[in-house]
């Protein structure tokens, strides 16, 4: 399985010069469509030695971080987010939460946490720490139906306010979420845009994030999808794990209900 992950990543590498078009775009939809061959293993493997790793100035691991399912309970949890949290009062992401538990466990401020947040593609750069560790946690729910409890109710409440965010025109241009995202078959130039009202494209999408990102060389996470439909919008940029990114993910969530998670994910 790596050795086949590494020389996808080489005939990525020799590829990435050529332009898209000489290709043949069913190779290319061949190499996506095998999970065996997807780079996104080696990040997941590298956030679980992270992950484990004693760090911070409470020289602690993040194995006894509850994500919902009790401390440590990796399995399945990452299917059941976003939910609320009674220690922090609030409903959580995964990104969020993984967050909250550097902080208490570990002893490392939120703001040294968010100085790098996600790995630079312009810069080749390798995936973040935060980035790698929301892989790995993320990927114990590979094979697990989307399954957010929505029962307390603050679940449902930050899950109605997402669902407004969404259709809420707002920034430079005016854009909603809806604006590109409520109708089948809108495109940007050739990227065809997921429609959240449609249960089958919804669960398609939702199912394989996190992702590996060919175009990014990366793995990222909804966060990062956040941020960069909020760069789409050109509106200042989202604050990682708020308030409005974690609403906005359960609104997403929901409606991708019932759908298998697929990971990690490969993208364009
Ligand atoms: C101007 C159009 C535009 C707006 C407005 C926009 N997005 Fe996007 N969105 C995109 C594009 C482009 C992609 C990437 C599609 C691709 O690369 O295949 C995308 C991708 C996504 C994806 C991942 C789709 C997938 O197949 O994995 C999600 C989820 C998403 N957007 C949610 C949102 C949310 C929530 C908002 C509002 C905060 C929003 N988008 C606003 C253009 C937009």
């Amino acid at each position: 399985m790596k050795f086949k992950a590494i020389s996808l990543g080489v005939a990525l590498a020799f590829a990435a010069p050529l332009a898209w078009g000489e290709a043949s775009v069913a190779d290319y939809r061949a190499a996506l469509a095998d999970k065996d061959a997807n780079p996104g293993f080696l990040v997941i493997d590298r956030g679980e030695i992270l992950f484990k790793e004693k760090r911070g100035l409470k020289n602690a691991s993040l194995e006894k971080c509850d994500f919902g399912l009790g401390a440590g309970k990796l399995k399945g949890a990452y299917a059941q987010l976003p939910r609320y949290f009674k220690d922090t009062d609030q409903v959580q992401d995964l990104e969020s939460r993984l967050v909250s538990c550097m902080v208490k466990l570990q002893g490392i401020s939120e703001d040294e946490i968010k100085q790098k947040l996600y790995a630079d593609q312009r810069q080749n750069e390798n995936n973040t720490d935060l980035e790698a560790m929301v892989a790995y946690v993320a990927s114990q729910s590979d094979g697990m139906k989307i399954n957010p409890p929505l029962k307390h109710a603050k679940e449902k409440a930050v899950r109605e306010l997402g669902e407004a965010m969404f259709w809420r025109r707002h920034g430079p241009m005016d854009f909603s979420c809806a604006t590109c995202h409520n109708e089948d078959g809108k495109r940007v130039r050739l990227q065809s845009l997921v429609n959240v009202y449609n249960a089958k494209d919804i669960q398609a999408t939702m199912t394989t994030w996190p992702t590996y990102r060919v175009s990014h060389g990366v793995v990222r996470n909804m966060q990062h999808r956040m941020w960069d439909c909020h760069w789409q919008m050109r509106t200042p940029d989202i604050d990682y794990g708020s308030p409005a990114t974690v609403a906005l993910i359960s609104f997403l969530t929901s409606q991708a209900k019932g759908g298998t998670y697929d990971l990690p994910g490969i993208k364009r």
